[in-house]
């Protein structure tokens, strides 16, 4: 495998292939997206190196990926490549990118920096999960609507029942039984109320888990 030999400061003692110094040198998709659908921020808290990505969608496939990255070298480059695989990818596709992939792509990195490859990858994963909340949100809040304008305003029931709940005792645990879409779990957790909820619709618990996130 070659590898190049950077003279300059701050790569002095990296051995990079052509292919990193290509995309670090030249990172694609730099750059902001105002009316992203999905945002994430991740990180490697051990090397202090992070990126910040924002996702546009179109049936479920990342239609446009723009990032910023305050990192090493190989943090650049594995994230500009990242932006390549995940443009035009529908979700699914996207899951199944690895940082092994990543690698491959850029025919290698030295040993010390294969962990940079998680970066652009934990980021695009953090940034369609961070739609995914958004838009079930978004499905909550109308169905929420839809509810309130028959008369049910099923929020501020919940909101009622967490206020008689005000009086148990600290070490008391709701046990709920139906989640459905999680509103009286989300009510329960705004007043700081221990809760435990089963459903046995698993697409039921989902939606409620994704609602719980959105707080
Ligand atoms: Fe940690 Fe590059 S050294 S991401």
């Amino acid at each position: 495998m070659k590898f190049i030999r950077q003279k300059n400061i701050l790569e002095m003692e990296s051995e990079y292939t052509e292919k990193v110094m290509e995309h670090f040198n030249n990172p694609k998709n730099v750059g902001e997206i105002r009316d992203a659908d999905g945002r994430a921020r991740a990180g490697d808290p051990s090397c202090g190196d992070f990126i910040l990505v924002w996702i546009k969608v179109k049936d479920d496939t990342v239609a446009d990926f723009k990032y910023k990255v305050f990192g090493c070298a190989a943090a650049i480059a594995t994230t500009s490549v990242v932006s390549d695989l995940a443009i035009g990818k529908t979700f699914e596709q996207a899951a199944r990118l690895t940082d092994d992939d990543v690698v491959t792509y850029l025919g290698g990195l030295p040993e010390g920096k294969k962990h940079c490859s998680f970066l652009g990858i934990k980021g695009l994963q953090a940034a369609i999960d961070d739609y995914r909340i958004r838009e079930n949100y978004k499905r909550f809040e109308q169905r929420n609507k839809l509810y309130r304008k028959m008369g049910y305003d099923i929020p501020k029931s919940c909101k009622d029942i967490a206020c008689r709940l005000d009086d148990l005792s600290e070490n008391a645990n709701v046990l709920e039984i139906g989640s459905g879409k999680g509103n009286l779990a989300i009510a329960l957790a705004v007043a700081g109320i221990p809760l435990t909820s089963i459903d046995r619709s698993g697409e039921e618990q989902k939606c409620a888990i994704l609602n719980a996130r959105y707080l």
